[in-house]
């Protein structure tokens, strides 16, 4: 029997920049998603989930369109293992998991991370990293249907404890860094709003779509190759709607690099200036935050967090903030008053930190 797990992961900042090949800044959680895996020879996988009454049996020959719900996560490992010419076994397996689902902390991700793991290891396969990152992203591309970018298998493959990961996606290179706000008297808190979201829904391939017709309109593969012009760059842009989309990636591309150098100078007045600062950006220009989700990250910095912003891909899903340990219950309070007086249910409050990646 293999045992493997996987993190879900929080991205510190670096919203939306992983398929404009830019830069983002993930942490892995403590939370995890645990396969167990007795392999035999049947031509088919059976697996069971904590959160499903019933199993689901995959056909190893299995293909996009034939398996739907959780399962195609699954389904989608399966497929892509094996269309990159790589032969897997049949078995039995059973999943359970604590990363919370649709809250943007890439439960997809350490679905597809802990199958795959578990799937290579007892096929003897020797896959690095990136190119397990780059088949749990295909899984969830052409398998699943969700046009998302290699930011969440990067975090779950690459975690390391109390590091966070600068990831420079031009060349797709891991950069852990030292994070640990814990030591300097900050705690970094999480923020669940319970408010779900779904990346197969239009939204996603809408902004990465205008992303897309923004580069092409300037004549370049991808918008990093405008980085070094800065925002006036997308002066040449005529849809105003793709200029502002365009303008949140330069911008958040150099926030990140900015949020690491504060970091090295242990300086998280200026990290959490810059969380609130990517989460207007992500408000105003890339439009992805709600009413909800803008209340919650207003309402910590007003109870005295140093910054907030959403993390993951939008529309729901979780804040983080930069709070003084002194101040950690006092803003979740806060928060959780604010919430409920405007009529939404209480978010989960939680301490989160740098954790280890899958295994
Ligand atoms: C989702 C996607 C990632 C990334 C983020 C936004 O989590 O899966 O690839 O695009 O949204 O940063």
């Amino acid at each position: 029997m293999i045992t493997y797990s996987a993190p879900g992961r929080v991205n510190l900042i670096g919203e939306h920049t992983d398929y404009n090949g830019g830069f983002a800044l993930p942490i892995a959680l403590p939370q995890r998603t645990h396969v167990t895996f007795t392999p035999d020879d049947a031509d088919t996988l059976t697996v069971l989930s904590d959160r499903a009454d019933t199993p689901v049996t995959i056909a190893l020959d299995t293909s996009p369109g034939r398996i739907h719900g959780w399962g195609a996560y699954v389904a989608g490992v399966v497929w892509a293992l094996r269309d990159s010419g790589f032969a897997v076994p049949g078995g039995s397996m059973t999943i359970s998991s604590d990363v919370p689902i649709g809250s943007g902390l890439s439960s997809s991700a350490a679905l597809e991370c802990a199958v795959l793991g578990a799937l290579s290891t007892a096929a003897g396969l020797q896959l690095d990293r990136i190119d397990q990152a780059r088949i749990g992203q295909r899984a969830e591309n052409d398998y699943v249907g969700a046009p998302t970018g290699l930011l969440d298998q990067l975090s779950s493959l690459f975690g390391e404890v109390s590091h966070a990961l600068l990831i420079d996606f031009r060349d797709v290179t891991v950069h852990p860094t030292p994070f640990d706000p814990d030591a300097s008297g900050v705690t970094l808190l999480l923020l669940d709003s319970g408010q779900r979201h779904g990346h197969v829904d239009g939204e996603y391939a809408a902004r990465r779509a205008s992303c897309e017709r923004a580069a092409a309109e300037m004549g370049v593969a991808s918008l990093r190759d405008v980085q070094h012009r800065g925002v006036e760059a997308l002066s040449a842009l005529h849809d105003p709607v793709d200029a502002r989309r365009a303008r949140h990636v330069l911008t958040e591309n150099d926030r990140v690099l900015d949020f690491v150098a504060a970091c090295a100078e242990l300086d998280f007045a200026a990290a959490g200036a810059l969380f609130n600062s990517s989460h207007a950006s992500m408000r105003d220009d890339f439009e992805i935050t709600t009413e909800h989700i803008d209340l919650i990250a207003d309402s910590a910095v007003a109870a005295g967090a140093l910054g907030a912003r959403m993390t993951g891909g939008g529309f729901g899903g979780c804040v983080i903030a930069l709070v003084p340990t002194q101040l950690t219950l006092k803003v979740g309070d806060a928060v959780r008053a604010a919430v409920t007086d405007a009529g939404y249910a209480e978010p989960e409050v939680s301490r989160v930190y740098a954790a280890a990646g899958a295994g």
